[in-house]
Protein backbone atom coordinates (compact mmCIF):
# COMPACT_ATOMS: atom_id res chain seq x y z
CA UNK A 1 0.00 0.00 0.00
CA UNK A 2 1.02 3.19 -0.67
CA UNK A 3 1.31 6.90 1.96
CA UNK A 4 -1.73 8.45 1.63
CA UNK A 5 -1.37 11.75 -0.19
CA UNK A 6 -3.09 15.12 1.22
CA UNK A 7 -1.55 18.57 0.94
CA UNK A 8 -2.09 19.60 4.37
CA UNK A 9 -3.21 23.45 3.82
CA UNK A 10 -6.42 21.68 2.32
CA UNK A 11 -7.57 20.65 5.60
CA UNK A 12 -10.04 21.31 7.70
CA UNK A 13 -7.29 22.06 10.30
CA UNK A 14 -4.94 23.77 9.00
CA UNK A 15 -7.44 26.47 8.37
CA UNK A 16 -8.52 26.34 11.50
CA UNK A 17 -4.87 26.72 12.79
CA UNK A 18 -4.36 29.76 10.10
CA UNK A 19 -7.05 31.24 11.87
CA UNK A 20 -6.08 30.57 15.50
CA UNK A 21 -3.00 31.67 14.74
CA UNK A 22 -3.77 35.41 13.55
CA UNK A 23 -7.17 35.93 15.16
CA UNK A 24 -9.03 34.21 17.60
CA UNK A 25 -13.01 34.61 18.21
CA UNK A 26 -14.51 37.65 19.42
CA UNK A 27 -11.96 40.05 17.19
CA UNK A 28 -9.06 38.61 19.72
CA UNK A 29 -5.66 38.59 19.15
CA UNK A 30 -4.54 35.30 17.77
CA UNK A 31 -1.55 33.25 18.87
CA UNK A 32 0.90 35.00 17.39
CA UNK A 33 0.08 38.35 19.67
CA UNK A 34 0.60 36.24 22.73
CA UNK A 35 3.20 36.17 25.20
CA UNK A 36 4.14 32.95 27.11
CA UNK A 37 4.23 34.65 30.25
CA UNK A 38 1.04 35.64 30.10
CA UNK A 39 -0.17 31.58 29.17
CA UNK A 40 1.68 30.92 32.39
CA UNK A 41 0.38 33.40 34.76
CA UNK A 42 -3.18 32.39 33.42
CA UNK A 43 -2.42 28.95 33.99
CA UNK A 44 -0.37 27.61 36.91
CA UNK A 45 -0.88 23.79 35.55
CA UNK A 46 1.17 24.68 32.46
CA UNK A 47 4.08 23.25 33.43
CA UNK A 48 2.57 20.23 34.00
CA UNK A 49 0.15 19.49 31.46
CA UNK A 50 3.00 20.19 28.75
CA UNK A 51 5.22 17.57 29.51
CA UNK A 52 5.97 14.27 28.43
CA UNK A 53 7.58 11.59 30.43
CA UNK A 54 9.11 8.61 29.06
CA UNK A 55 11.32 5.99 30.52
CA UNK A 56 14.32 8.10 31.58
CA UNK A 57 13.19 10.70 29.37
CA UNK A 58 11.32 14.05 30.64
CA UNK A 59 10.10 16.64 27.45
CA UNK A 60 8.90 19.76 29.15
CA UNK A 61 7.11 21.92 26.01
CA UNK A 62 5.22 24.12 28.03
CA UNK A 63 7.50 27.01 27.11
CA UNK A 64 5.96 27.25 23.46
CA UNK A 65 3.82 30.05 21.79
CA UNK A 66 0.67 27.60 21.89
CA UNK A 67 -2.19 26.96 24.09
CA UNK A 68 -4.28 24.15 24.45
CA UNK A 69 -6.41 24.84 21.73
CA UNK A 70 -3.19 24.59 19.42
CA UNK A 71 -2.53 21.85 20.45
CA UNK A 72 -5.91 20.13 19.89
CA UNK A 73 -5.87 21.37 16.75
CA UNK A 74 -2.19 20.57 15.57
CA UNK A 75 -3.38 16.85 16.76
CA UNK A 76 -6.26 16.95 14.38
CA UNK A 77 -3.80 17.84 11.41
CA UNK A 78 -2.34 14.36 12.23
CA UNK A 79 -5.39 12.55 12.15
CA UNK A 80 -6.40 14.30 8.96
CA UNK A 81 -3.58 13.28 7.04
CA UNK A 82 -3.57 9.77 8.24
CA UNK A 83 -0.31 9.83 10.43
CA UNK A 84 -1.44 6.65 11.92
CA UNK A 85 -1.89 4.76 9.05
CA UNK A 86 1.43 6.02 7.96
CA UNK A 87 2.92 5.17 11.10
CA UNK A 88 1.55 1.46 10.28
CA UNK A 89 2.73 1.37 6.88
CA UNK A 90 6.52 2.17 7.81
CA UNK A 91 6.79 -0.95 10.73
CA UNK A 92 4.56 -3.30 8.54
CA UNK A 93 7.58 -2.51 5.66
CA UNK A 94 5.06 -1.51 3.20
CA UNK A 95 7.29 0.08 0.16
CA UNK A 96 7.26 3.23 1.37
CA UNK A 97 9.97 4.99 0.02
CA UNK A 98 8.24 5.16 -3.57
CA UNK A 99 10.51 7.30 -5.54
CA UNK A 100 12.86 4.60 -5.12
CA UNK A 101 10.44 1.23 -4.83
CA UNK A 102 11.70 0.22 -1.51
CA UNK A 103 10.60 -0.59 1.77
CA UNK A 104 12.34 1.59 5.16
CA UNK A 105 12.94 -0.82 8.10
CA UNK A 106 15.59 0.64 9.75
CA UNK A 107 13.32 -0.32 12.87
CA UNK A 108 13.65 -4.13 11.58
CA UNK A 109 17.55 -3.35 12.90
CA UNK A 110 16.62 -3.06 16.26
CA UNK A 111 13.38 -4.88 16.78
CA UNK A 112 14.80 -8.17 18.98
CA UNK A 113 11.35 -9.41 19.63
CA UNK A 114 10.30 -9.99 16.20
CA UNK A 115 14.35 -9.78 14.50
CA UNK A 116 14.61 -10.91 10.54
CA UNK A 117 17.14 -13.56 10.42
CA UNK A 118 19.65 -12.37 7.98
CA UNK A 119 19.90 -9.24 11.02
CA UNK A 120 20.68 -11.75 13.31
CA UNK A 121 23.21 -13.77 11.12
CA UNK A 122 25.11 -9.83 10.99
CA UNK A 123 24.64 -9.28 14.58
CA UNK A 124 26.57 -11.85 15.22
CA UNK A 125 28.52 -11.64 12.53
CA UNK A 126 29.60 -8.34 14.23
CA UNK A 127 29.75 -9.50 17.67
CA UNK A 128 32.66 -12.11 16.79
CA UNK A 129 34.39 -9.94 14.19
CA UNK A 130 34.64 -6.85 17.19
CA UNK A 131 35.52 -8.94 19.75
CA UNK A 132 38.08 -10.53 17.71
CA UNK A 133 39.47 -7.26 17.24
CA UNK A 134 39.07 -5.62 21.04
CA UNK A 135 40.77 -8.98 22.47
CA UNK A 136 43.35 -8.63 20.22
CA UNK A 137 43.22 -12.00 18.78
CA UNK A 138 42.98 -10.69 15.34
CA UNK A 139 46.46 -10.27 14.45
CA UNK A 140 47.64 -7.91 11.24
CA UNK A 141 50.03 -9.27 8.84
CA UNK A 142 53.25 -8.88 11.21
CA UNK A 143 51.69 -11.31 14.31
CA UNK A 144 50.45 -7.92 16.09
CA UNK A 145 47.22 -6.52 17.72
CA UNK A 146 45.16 -4.14 16.10
CA UNK A 147 45.41 -0.70 17.89
CA UNK A 148 43.66 1.62 15.20
CA UNK A 149 40.44 1.13 13.34
CA UNK A 150 39.42 3.46 10.61
CA UNK A 151 36.19 4.17 9.12
CA UNK A 152 36.22 5.10 5.48
CA UNK A 153 32.79 6.62 4.35
CA UNK A 154 30.74 9.28 3.59
CA UNK A 155 27.25 10.93 4.48
CA UNK A 156 25.32 7.79 6.87
CA UNK A 157 28.35 5.62 6.26
CA UNK A 158 30.14 8.35 8.63
CA UNK A 159 27.93 10.82 10.31
CA UNK A 160 26.23 8.30 12.19
CA UNK A 161 28.88 5.77 13.50
CA UNK A 162 31.04 8.94 14.12
CA UNK A 163 28.42 10.59 16.16
CA UNK A 164 27.88 7.66 18.25
CA UNK A 165 31.44 6.50 18.66
CA UNK A 166 32.09 10.11 19.89
CA UNK A 167 28.89 10.52 22.03
CA UNK A 168 29.70 7.38 23.95
CA UNK A 169 33.43 7.72 24.19
CA UNK A 170 32.94 7.73 28.08
CA UNK A 171 32.02 4.05 27.34
CA UNK A 172 35.04 3.49 24.69
CA UNK A 173 37.93 0.62 25.10
CA UNK A 174 41.71 0.92 24.28
CA UNK A 175 41.11 0.83 20.43
CA UNK A 176 41.61 4.36 18.66
CA UNK A 177 39.13 5.10 16.37
CA UNK A 178 39.58 7.01 12.94
CA UNK A 179 36.83 8.36 10.62
CA UNK A 180 37.85 9.44 7.01
CA UNK A 181 34.98 10.87 4.64
CA UNK A 182 36.09 14.02 3.01
CA UNK A 183 37.77 13.44 -0.49
CA UNK A 184 40.08 16.23 0.18
CA UNK A 185 43.53 14.26 0.13
CA UNK A 186 44.98 15.74 3.10
CA UNK A 187 42.16 14.83 5.57
CA UNK A 188 43.12 11.50 4.59
CA UNK A 189 47.28 12.50 5.49
CA UNK A 190 46.57 13.78 8.30
CA UNK A 191 45.04 10.51 9.43
CA UNK A 192 47.57 8.00 7.84
CA UNK A 193 50.71 9.98 8.93
CA UNK A 194 50.51 8.65 12.75
CA UNK A 195 49.08 5.07 11.58
CA UNK A 196 51.30 2.08 11.76
CA UNK A 197 50.14 -0.25 9.04
CA UNK A 198 50.86 -3.46 11.09
CA UNK A 199 48.17 -2.72 13.71
CA UNK A 200 45.35 -0.29 11.81
CA UNK A 201 42.20 -1.87 10.16
CA UNK A 202 40.29 -0.08 7.85
CA UNK A 203 36.19 -0.72 7.39
CA UNK A 204 35.25 0.78 3.96
CA UNK A 205 31.68 1.56 4.24
CA UNK A 206 29.23 1.86 1.35
CA UNK A 207 26.03 0.71 0.86
CA UNK A 208 26.72 1.75 -3.13
CA UNK A 209 30.31 0.47 -2.84
CA UNK A 210 30.77 3.58 -5.51
CA UNK A 211 30.45 6.81 -3.81
CA UNK A 212 33.34 8.49 -5.23
CA UNK A 213 34.74 9.91 -2.11
CA UNK A 214 34.81 6.66 -0.82
CA UNK A 215 36.53 4.88 -3.40
CA UNK A 216 39.16 7.34 -4.08
CA UNK A 217 39.93 7.41 -0.52
CA UNK A 218 39.81 3.54 -0.14
CA UNK A 219 42.24 3.13 -3.20
CA UNK A 220 44.60 5.72 -1.89
CA UNK A 221 44.67 4.32 1.68
CA UNK A 222 44.98 0.59 0.07
CA UNK A 223 47.85 2.22 -2.38
CA UNK A 224 49.75 3.43 1.10
CA UNK A 225 49.15 0.10 2.66
CA UNK A 226 50.53 -1.89 -0.07
CA UNK A 227 54.09 0.37 0.06
CA UNK A 228 55.46 -1.99 2.87
CA UNK A 229 52.31 -4.81 3.04
CA UNK A 230 51.39 -7.12 0.20
CA UNK A 231 48.28 -7.61 -1.68
CA UNK A 232 47.39 -11.00 0.34
CA UNK A 233 47.70 -9.03 3.85
CA UNK A 234 44.77 -7.09 2.24
CA UNK A 235 42.33 -9.76 4.40
CA UNK A 236 43.72 -9.15 7.45
CA UNK A 237 43.51 -5.26 7.13
CA UNK A 238 40.63 -4.06 5.34
CA UNK A 239 36.95 -5.06 5.80
CA UNK A 240 33.79 -3.79 4.24
CA UNK A 241 30.50 -2.69 4.92
CA UNK A 242 27.97 -3.03 1.69
CA UNK A 243 25.32 -3.81 -0.11
CA UNK A 244 27.12 -4.33 -3.69
CA UNK A 245 29.03 -7.64 -2.39
CA UNK A 246 30.82 -7.50 -6.10
CA UNK A 247 32.32 -4.51 -5.92
CA UNK A 248 33.69 -5.34 -2.55
CA UNK A 249 35.14 -8.14 -3.22
CA UNK A 250 36.41 -6.87 -7.00
CA UNK A 251 37.98 -4.33 -4.51
CA UNK A 252 40.19 -6.73 -3.05
CA UNK A 253 37.80 -7.52 0.10
CA UNK A 254 38.06 -11.15 1.28
CA UNK A 255 34.10 -12.26 0.81
CA UNK A 256 34.98 -13.00 5.25
CA UNK A 257 35.79 -9.60 5.92
CA UNK A 258 32.12 -8.08 4.27
CA UNK A 259 29.09 -7.46 5.94
CA UNK A 260 25.60 -6.85 4.36
CA UNK A 261 23.46 -3.87 4.24
CA UNK A 262 19.86 -3.86 2.59
CA UNK A 263 17.94 -1.65 0.35
CA UNK A 264 15.30 -1.35 2.89
CA UNK A 265 17.47 0.59 5.04
CA UNK A 266 18.88 4.14 4.02
CA UNK A 267 22.25 5.73 4.71
CA UNK A 268 21.29 8.22 7.13
CA UNK A 269 19.49 5.76 9.42
CA UNK A 270 21.96 2.67 8.97
CA UNK A 271 23.65 3.37 12.25
CA UNK A 272 21.98 0.60 13.58
CA UNK A 273 23.32 -1.96 10.37
CA UNK A 274 26.64 -3.30 10.10
CA UNK A 275 27.40 0.19 9.54
CA UNK A 276 27.32 0.19 13.05
CA UNK A 277 31.04 -2.08 13.00
CA UNK A 278 33.07 0.65 14.20
CA UNK A 279 30.95 1.74 16.81
CA UNK A 280 31.01 -2.02 18.00
CA UNK A 281 34.99 -2.07 18.06
CA UNK A 282 34.81 1.10 20.17
CA UNK A 283 32.80 0.42 22.62
CA UNK A 284 32.08 -3.65 22.78
CA UNK A 285 29.04 -5.40 20.88
CA UNK A 286 27.16 -5.09 24.41
CA UNK A 287 26.89 -1.67 24.32
CA UNK A 288 25.82 -1.56 20.87
CA UNK A 289 23.57 -4.52 21.38
CA UNK A 290 21.84 -1.67 24.56
CA UNK A 291 22.07 1.51 21.94
CA UNK A 292 19.62 -0.84 19.72
CA UNK A 293 17.53 -1.52 22.39
CA UNK A 294 16.72 1.93 23.67
CA UNK A 295 16.19 2.80 19.87
CA UNK A 296 13.83 -0.22 19.61
CA UNK A 297 12.02 1.16 23.22
CA UNK A 298 11.41 4.50 21.14
CA UNK A 299 9.95 2.57 17.96
CA UNK A 300 7.83 1.35 20.14
CA UNK A 301 6.68 4.81 22.30
CA UNK A 302 6.21 6.21 18.85
CA UNK A 303 4.06 3.10 17.25
CA UNK A 304 1.64 2.75 20.14
CA UNK A 305 1.32 6.23 22.45
CA UNK A 306 -1.40 8.27 21.56
CA UNK A 307 -0.66 11.26 19.71
CA UNK A 308 -0.62 13.67 22.34
CA UNK A 309 1.68 12.00 24.16
CA UNK A 310 3.81 10.62 21.75
CA UNK A 311 7.14 12.60 22.07
CA UNK A 312 8.21 12.32 18.47
CA UNK A 313 5.08 13.24 17.31
CA UNK A 314 4.29 16.39 19.57
CA UNK A 315 7.89 17.36 18.40
CA UNK A 316 7.16 17.45 14.73
CA UNK A 317 3.81 19.15 15.57
CA UNK A 318 5.23 22.13 17.11
CA UNK A 319 7.98 22.38 14.48
CA UNK A 320 5.57 22.22 11.57
CA UNK A 321 3.80 25.05 13.80
CA UNK A 322 6.78 27.04 13.72
CA UNK A 323 8.09 26.67 10.13
CA UNK A 324 4.55 26.95 8.63
CA UNK A 325 2.39 29.50 10.55
CA UNK A 326 5.26 31.70 12.17
CA UNK A 327 7.53 31.11 8.99
CA UNK A 328 10.37 30.35 10.52
CA UNK A 329 13.38 29.05 8.44
CA UNK A 330 15.91 27.16 11.15
CA UNK A 331 15.39 25.34 14.34
CA UNK A 332 18.21 25.20 16.85
CA UNK A 333 19.32 21.97 18.91
CA UNK A 334 21.59 22.77 21.88
CA UNK A 335 22.96 19.18 24.01
CA UNK A 336 24.53 20.89 26.98
CA UNK A 337 27.05 17.72 27.10
CA UNK A 338 30.06 17.92 25.46
CA UNK A 339 29.74 14.22 24.52
CA UNK A 340 27.06 15.72 22.27
CA UNK A 341 29.66 17.56 20.00
CA UNK A 342 28.64 15.55 16.72
CA UNK A 343 25.27 15.55 17.06
CA UNK A 344 23.81 18.41 15.10
CA UNK A 345 26.02 17.50 12.23
CA UNK A 346 24.56 14.05 11.91
CA UNK A 347 20.92 15.52 12.63
CA UNK A 348 21.80 17.55 9.62
CA UNK A 349 22.09 15.17 6.93
CA UNK A 350 18.78 12.81 9.18
CA UNK A 351 16.66 15.88 8.64
CA UNK A 352 17.74 17.99 5.63
CA UNK A 353 18.43 15.27 3.20
CA UNK A 354 15.23 14.18 4.08
CA UNK A 355 12.97 16.51 4.11
CA UNK A 356 14.88 19.73 1.73
CA UNK A 357 12.13 18.39 -0.98
CA UNK A 358 9.75 20.64 -3.17
CA UNK A 359 7.85 18.36 -4.64
CA UNK A 360 4.96 16.06 -2.75
CA UNK A 361 3.53 12.66 -2.59
CA UNK A 362 1.94 13.45 -6.00
CA UNK A 363 4.43 14.67 -7.90
CA UNK A 364 3.69 18.36 -7.84
CA UNK A 365 5.64 21.66 -6.74
CA UNK A 366 4.85 22.45 -3.46
CA UNK A 367 3.65 25.78 -2.24
CA UNK A 368 4.18 25.69 1.47
CA UNK A 369 7.06 25.74 3.33
CA UNK A 370 8.93 22.16 3.85
CA UNK A 371 12.44 21.34 5.47
CA UNK A 372 13.35 22.72 8.84
CA UNK A 373 16.90 24.00 8.69
CA UNK A 374 18.69 22.17 11.52
CA UNK A 375 21.77 23.83 13.65
CA UNK A 376 23.28 24.30 16.63
CA UNK A 377 26.56 23.67 18.77
CA UNK A 378 27.04 22.17 22.68
CA UNK A 379 26.06 24.46 25.51
CA UNK A 380 27.36 26.36 27.30
CA UNK A 381 29.97 27.03 24.35
CA UNK A 382 27.48 28.17 22.17
CA UNK A 383 26.20 30.86 24.72
CA UNK A 384 29.37 32.23 24.15
CA UNK A 385 29.25 32.51 20.21
CA UNK A 386 25.83 32.96 18.65
CA UNK A 387 23.35 33.24 21.66
CA UNK A 388 22.98 36.96 21.15
CA UNK A 389 21.08 36.72 18.10
CA UNK A 390 18.79 33.67 19.78
CA UNK A 391 18.02 36.31 23.15
CA UNK A 392 17.76 39.72 21.04
CA UNK A 393 18.05 38.71 17.33
CA UNK A 394 14.91 39.80 15.17
CA UNK A 395 14.53 35.92 14.06
CA UNK A 396 12.28 33.70 15.83
CA UNK A 397 14.38 30.30 16.04
CA UNK A 398 12.74 27.30 18.24
CA UNK A 399 15.40 25.76 20.07
CA UNK A 400 15.56 21.90 21.61
CA UNK A 401 17.58 22.34 24.48
CA UNK A 402 19.11 18.74 25.22
CA UNK A 403 20.38 17.84 29.19
CA UNK A 404 21.51 15.36 31.10
CA UNK A 405 20.35 15.19 35.11
CA UNK A 406 24.18 12.85 36.10
CA UNK A 407 27.11 13.71 34.87
CA UNK A 408 29.40 10.73 33.45
CA UNK A 409 32.47 11.32 35.60
CA UNK A 410 30.66 12.49 38.64
CA UNK A 411 31.88 16.43 38.73
CA UNK A 412 29.08 17.92 40.57
CA UNK A 413 30.82 21.15 40.86
CA UNK A 414 30.49 21.44 36.86
CA UNK A 415 27.68 19.38 36.92
CA UNK A 416 25.69 21.83 38.85
CA UNK A 417 27.18 25.20 36.72
CA UNK A 418 26.26 23.34 33.65
CA UNK A 419 22.91 22.41 34.51
CA UNK A 420 22.50 25.62 36.06
CA UNK A 421 22.98 27.43 32.55
CA UNK A 422 20.50 24.92 30.74
CA UNK A 423 18.08 25.84 32.94
CA UNK A 424 18.59 29.39 32.73
CA UNK A 425 19.08 29.66 29.21
CA UNK A 426 15.37 28.58 28.14
CA UNK A 427 14.14 30.65 30.86
CA UNK A 428 15.57 33.96 29.86
CA UNK A 429 14.39 33.11 26.24
CA UNK A 430 10.93 32.82 27.88
CA UNK A 431 11.07 35.83 29.89
CA UNK A 432 13.23 38.07 28.47
CA UNK A 433 12.24 41.51 30.77
CA UNK A 434 8.97 40.91 29.88
CA UNK A 435 7.20 44.18 32.11
CA UNK A 436 10.37 44.70 33.60
CA UNK A 437 11.04 48.66 33.58
CA UNK A 438 14.02 48.84 31.51
CA UNK A 439 15.30 52.14 30.90
CA UNK A 440 17.92 51.24 28.11
CA UNK A 441 16.31 49.58 24.82
CA UNK A 442 19.92 47.69 24.64
CA UNK A 443 19.35 46.07 27.32
CA UNK A 444 15.67 44.99 27.03
CA UNK A 445 14.57 41.50 25.93
CA UNK A 446 11.38 40.60 24.30
CA UNK A 447 11.80 37.33 25.62
CA UNK A 448 8.91 34.69 24.58
CA UNK A 449 10.86 32.61 22.60
CA UNK A 450 9.81 29.01 22.57
CA UNK A 451 11.96 26.19 23.34
CA UNK A 452 11.88 22.75 24.30
CA UNK A 453 13.47 20.66 26.89
CA UNK A 454 14.60 17.55 26.73
CA UNK A 455 16.03 16.16 30.31
CA UNK A 456 17.21 12.76 30.21
CA UNK A 457 18.60 11.17 33.14
CA UNK A 458 21.85 9.90 31.98
CA UNK A 459 23.96 9.76 28.85
CA UNK A 460 24.21 5.83 28.16
CA UNK A 461 24.13 3.56 24.72
CA UNK A 462 20.45 3.15 25.78
CA UNK A 463 19.58 6.36 26.16
CA UNK A 464 21.89 8.01 23.21
CA UNK A 465 19.95 5.18 21.12
CA UNK A 466 16.25 6.19 22.18
CA UNK A 467 17.37 10.00 21.43
CA UNK A 468 18.29 9.07 18.01
CA UNK A 469 15.32 7.34 17.40
CA UNK A 470 12.86 10.05 18.91
CA UNK A 471 14.55 12.38 16.20
CA UNK A 472 14.25 9.80 13.50
CA UNK A 473 10.63 9.27 13.68
CA UNK A 474 9.84 13.40 14.29
CA UNK A 475 11.43 13.87 10.61
CA UNK A 476 9.27 10.92 9.71
CA UNK A 477 6.25 12.61 10.87
CA UNK A 478 7.30 15.72 9.42
CA UNK A 479 7.44 14.22 6.03
CA UNK A 480 4.37 12.66 5.98
CA UNK A 481 2.40 16.25 6.77
CA UNK A 482 4.02 17.48 4.14
CA UNK A 483 3.11 15.47 2.11
CA UNK A 484 6.76 14.34 0.85
CA UNK A 485 8.76 11.36 0.35
CA UNK A 486 11.40 11.82 3.10
CA UNK A 487 13.12 8.28 2.43
CA UNK A 488 14.90 9.58 -1.34
CA UNK A 489 17.76 11.81 -1.85
CA UNK A 490 17.30 12.61 -5.64
CA UNK A 491 18.83 16.54 -4.84
CA UNK A 492 21.92 14.83 -4.51
CA UNK A 493 22.64 13.66 -7.68
CA UNK A 494 22.98 16.40 -9.85
CA UNK A 495 25.74 17.93 -8.33
CA UNK A 496 27.47 14.60 -8.09
CA UNK A 497 26.98 14.20 -12.40
CA UNK A 498 28.58 17.90 -12.67
CA UNK A 499 31.91 17.02 -10.68
CA UNK A 500 32.17 14.02 -12.95
CA UNK A 501 32.04 16.64 -15.83
CA UNK A 502 33.80 19.39 -14.20
CA UNK A 503 36.81 16.51 -13.11
CA UNK A 504 37.02 15.77 -16.68
CA UNK A 505 37.46 19.35 -17.77
CA UNK A 506 39.97 19.79 -14.97
CA UNK A 507 42.04 16.52 -16.55
CA UNK A 508 41.68 18.09 -19.79
CA UNK A 509 43.00 21.67 -19.00
CA UNK A 510 46.13 19.57 -16.88
CA UNK A 511 47.18 17.60 -19.51
CA UNK A 512 46.72 20.84 -22.07
O1 LIG B 1 25.05 11.45 -1.52
C1 LIG B 1 24.22 11.15 -0.48
C2 LIG B 1 24.36 9.72 -0.05
O2 LIG B 1 23.73 8.88 -0.95
C3 LIG B 1 23.79 9.55 1.35
O3 LIG B 1 22.44 9.37 1.38
C4 LIG B 1 24.59 8.40 1.86
O4 LIG B 1 24.53 8.32 3.24
C5 LIG B 1 25.96 8.74 1.32
O5 LIG B 1 25.71 9.32 0.07
C6 LIG B 1 26.92 7.61 1.21
O6 LIG B 1 26.47 6.61 0.35
P1 LIG B 1 27.15 5.18 0.32
O7 LIG B 1 26.97 4.55 1.65
O8 LIG B 1 26.46 4.43 -0.79
O9 LIG B 1 28.62 5.37 0.01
Amino acid sequence: MSLPSINPTTTEAWKKLEQHFSDLPAGKAGVKELHMMDLFAQDEGRSSKMKISWNDFQVDFSKNRITEETLSLLLQLADEVSLKEAIQLQFSGDKINQAEDRAVLHTALRDFTSMKPEVKRSLKKMKKFSEAIIKGKWKGYSGKSITDVVNIGIGGSDLGPKMVTDSLSYYKNHLKMHYVSNVDGDHISETLKNLDRETTLFIVVSKSFTTQETIANATTIKEWFLKEATQLDIEKHFAAVSSNLNAATHFGISEDNIFPMWDWVGGRFSLWSAVGLSICCSVGYSNFEELLKGAHEMDFHFKDSDFSENIPVVLALLSIWYNNFYKCETEAVIPYTQYLEKFVPYLQQAVMESNGKEVDRNGNLIDYQTGTIVWGNVGTNAQHAFFQLLHQGTKMIPIDFIGFSESLHGNQKHHSLLMANFFAQSEALLQGTYKEEVTNNFKSFIGNKPSNTILIKKLTPKSLGSLIAMYEHKLFVQGIIWNIFSYDQWGVELGKKLAKDSLISINLNSTN
